[in-house]
């Protein structure tokens, strides 16, 4: 070896591969407006539908007219729940398991409901005509709070179940009930709040939110007559599951449809599901024999496509005098609209709400979920969160703050001492889950350390006594959250989608010369795959990530896979395409082997080449054995040199973080504002340091925005009057503070290469440690919880409650 010769460490930065902060590739046509989205597909003859929606939050419809819409110039053709009927389609199921009205059957239930879908030859022919349509509505009693929905005489939503006693997921007990569900143990729970030295009850409530992805909700139908077949592109998360619900909703053999889900704008839960949109399109193609793209408008996409939370718990935790955790019990009213809409794995009703523990050592535990019917759209999505995460961890981290408060002792202190310990991993939860790996107490340690919390609580003291002393109208506040995410859904025993198990998979083909495709069943919407899965990649089988390229989102080619939402990429199609790579570096391995004329066991891997151990000087390159793969491969062996995994996660991956946030809030406008946010994330081996800073950054604004102002809010006649950014809070760059990330590295046990997703975990994380710092800074005044949003109106209002403006 001479001087030249560059060391394995050069070889590996060479790659580009996990760890290097490389840039994100799918930004080169990005940041040139090259991106492909579905709005920017033209067809020949293409024609576009929008739809005629209700005033009305909950109506009956006496009669619909649509002679003046279908007499408008361009108007190809409407569309009503009579349409549908003839070919079965005036309803659909939900992932839920439930049904929904594609178009409204006989009423109305929630405001901007679909009623009627108006084909034209241009966009606003299409509108033009939606205006025109004429409904005649009975409107009547509307409901739109949750608590009030089991009372007796309380309006009733679904009259199509008004007689079924069993839901999807077992027994009902009022008309507007959805499911009773439940994890842990009542009994011992019970006991130990009898015995209990202190306890602390709260109603939290998580409002209403929107994913609000900058791109809304779209999809082109075109539907082949001669062939029999349906194109459909649209800003699908999960490409394939939308395939195989189209077939078996519109019978077309699912070999005869073709899902392609090019660039998307953003997804977060939101583009999960299936929507009227898609469906009226799917027939306004069949019908009109030509091609029908729908895209919602940002009014439709607020108020009528899948909502987030909405979750109102009533939360209890039990402690001894010193501040150790006994018990937690959690009773959970869940206003999930006028139908059962929920993106969940199909055992889990209330999603994986039962982590609500949290990172916290709880020797017993209990959680009652009641799903229910109200006049509101359906949904219930999974918004930056693996399915009721967010939820959880939001009542979990307030409630422990509210229990410090009771005890007298340092919310960092109470959580210290609760703390699941380094030793007790594998931990096994009160809910029963496994979390694999931590070491939470040096996170905490370093991020208290990294923010000098000792000192921040010294300046609260004097700002407070200052306070007091009427020195200053200002209150500081300083809020802190430790979390643990449940995020990779999912092994298969656990759970699955409408009875398809939840694995995901990976096609890899290396060429050659030594590039290669890799094809997965997930779909980035925005999240840098085309980036990190070459990575992945690069690192496994020494081929530098440029020569790489990752596609996603096509059905034909790519094998199939449950799509993207809640941080499973990482944990279950990252774990695929390092174990289809693995079975390309065996066949690489033999063929390196029979070149060398040395026994398989007689190599070893070095970075980016089999060698003969002891002798580095006898090597084969990757890069060579790919040339070789097609040209000299041992006798026997099958040329080529490719894999497909498919991978069943043997546990989720329980990422975890420690959260400090610093704000200072004007008592007598109640303004907040952010001085400080520190985020320690661990989400196991790092792929790309860069892309995970970026989801953080991302997550975190999107928690400040939740935490701060949004709010999907219903008048009581059902309106809903935060419709558009007019009302609806999106933070631009200059709302949105200032974010300082940091890490530690625990690495997953089970995943091939270490690694837990980390999407999820800003949002997670970050709203409780906004809202823990607001509600902090009222805390020493006797105050225990001021509900989110904290936007200035509410805050101030807290102020003026606790007599602060006097
Ligand atoms: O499923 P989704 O892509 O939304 O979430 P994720 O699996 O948490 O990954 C989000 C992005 O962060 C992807 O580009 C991942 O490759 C990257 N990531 C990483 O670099 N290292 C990790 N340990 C986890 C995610």
């Amino acid at each position: 070896m001479n001087d030249m010769t560059p060391t394995s460490a050069e070889r590996a930065a060479k790659l580009e591969g996990m760890g290097c902060k490389r840039k994100r590739v799918e930004d080169i046509r990005f940041v040139q407006g090259k991106g492909n989205y579905v709005d920017d597909l033209k067809l020949p003859g293409m024609l576009y539908g929008d739809f005629n929606r209700s005033p009305h939050a909950h109506a009956r419809i006496k009669k619909i007219d649509t002679t003046k819409a279908a007499a408008v110039p361009g108007v190809v053709a409407v569309i009503t729940a009579e349409t549908l009927k003839t070919v079965n389609l005036a309803w659909m199921p939900t992932l839920a398991g439930d049904v929904q009205m594609v178009l409204a059957d006989g009423k109305v239930l929630f405001q901007n409901q679909e009623v009627a879908f108006v084909i034209a030859d241009s966009r606003d022919a299409a509108a033009d005509g939606a205006d025109l349509v004429e409904v005649e509505y009975e409107p009547l009693p509307v409901n739109v709070n949750p608590l009030k929905a089991m009372a007796q005489g309380a309006p009733m939503i679904r009259e199509d179940l008004k007689d079924k006693t069993d839901g999807a997921h077992g027994k009902r007990k009022h008309y507007n009930h959805i499911f009773a569900w439940q994890a842990g143990d009542k009994a011992a729970t019970d006991a130990a709040f009898a015995k209990a030295d202190v306890t602390i009850r709260e109603l939290i409530v998580y409002p209403r939110c929107h994913p609000c992805p900058l791109e809304t909700c779209q999809c082109v139908a075109s539907f082949d007559k001669i062939k029999g077949e349906l194109t459909l592109w649209g800003t699908f998360q999960a490409p394939h599951v939308i395939r195989t619900v189209g077939s078996l909703i519109s019978k077309i053999p699912e070999h005869k449809i073709h899902v392609i889900a090019p660039d998307i704008g953003g997804g977060f839960g939101n583009k999960v599901g299936a929507y009227p949109g898609y469906i009226c399109s799917i027939v306004a193609s069949i019908v009109t024999g030509v091609p029908v793209k729908w895209v919602e408008d940002r009014i439709e996409n607020l108020s009528t496509t899948a909502f987030a939370r909405d979750f109102h718990m009533d939360m209890e935790i039990a402690a001894t005098k010193d501040g150790k955790v006994t018990a937690m019990r959690c009773y959970t009213i869940a206003d999930h609209g006028a139908f059962d809409a929920c993106a969940n794995a199909t055992k889990w009703p209330a999603g994986l709400f039962s982590i609500i523990s949290g990172a916290y050592d709880f020797p017993t535990a209990h959680v009652l979920v009641d799903g229910v019917y109200t006049n509101k759209a359906p949904g219930g999505v999974a918004y930056r969160c693996s399915f009721r995460v967010t939820e959880a961890a939001y009542a979990i981290e307030r409630a422990m703050d509210i229990m410090a408060q009771k005890l007298g002792m340092d919310p960092a202190e109470f959580r210290i001492k609760n703390l699941i310990r380094r030793e007790q991993f594998p931990y096994t939860s009160a809910f029963g889950w496994q979390y694999d790996s931590g070491d939470y107490h040096t996170a905490m340690n370093k991020a208290m350390e990294a923010v000098n919390y000792k000192k921040l609580r010294a300046e609260q003291k004097a700002k407070r006594e200052a306070f007091k002393r009427g020195e200053t109208r200002e209150l500081m506040g300083i809020g802190i959250v430790f979390f643990t995410e449940i995020v990779g859904a999912g092994p298969s025993r656990a759970c699955d989608i409408l009875g398809i198990a939840m694995f995901d998979s990976a096609e890899i083909r290396i060429h050659p010369t030594g590039s290669g495709i890799c094809r997965l069943g997930t779909k980035s919407q925005g999240q840098g795959h085309e980036t990190t899965y070459a990575q992945i990649i690069a690192t496994e089988l020494g081929l530098p990530a440029d020569n790489i390229a990752v596609e996603e989102g096509n059905t034909d080619t790519a094998p199939y896979g449950l799509g993207t939402y809640g941080s499973r990429s990482t944990p279950v199609s990252g774990a695929a395409t390092a174990m289809a790579c693995r079975k390309i570096k065996a066949k690489a391995q033999m063929i390196a082997a029979y070149m060398l004329e040395v026994h398989d066991d007689d190599l070893e891997w070095d970075v980016d080449r089999f060698q003969v151990k002891g002798n580095p000087e006898r090597f084969k390159t990757m890069t060579e054995l790919a040339w070789a793969a097609y040209h000299e491969v041992p006798p026997g062996m099958e040329p080529g040199l490719e894999a497909i995994n498919y991978y069943d996660p043997p546990n989720f991956t329980f990422p975890f973080g420690a959260y400090i946030c610093v704000v200072d809030v004007d008592v007598d406008t109640g303004t907040t504002k952010v001085r400080r946010f520190y985020a320690l994330d661990d989400c196991g081996t790092r792929i790309n340091p860069m892309i995970i800073e970026g989801q953080i950054h991302g997550g975190l604004t999107e928690a400040f925005a939740i935490a701060m102002g949004q709010e999907i809010h219903y008048d009581d006649e059902g309106n809903v009057t935060t419709a558009s950014f007019m009302d609806y809070f999106l933070p631009t760059a200059v709302e949105t503070p200032h974010w300082e990330t940091d890490w530690t590295t625990t690495p997953s046990p089970h995943h091939p290469i270490g690694a837990k997703g980390v999407g999820e975990s800003p949002n997670v994380g970050g709203v409780p440690c906004f809202s823990n710092a607001v509600n902090d800074a009222f805390a020493f005044l006797g105050s225990t919880h001021i509900q989110m949003p904290h936007d200035h109106w509410r805050t101030w209002t807290a102020a003026e409650k606790l007599g602060l403006h006097a």
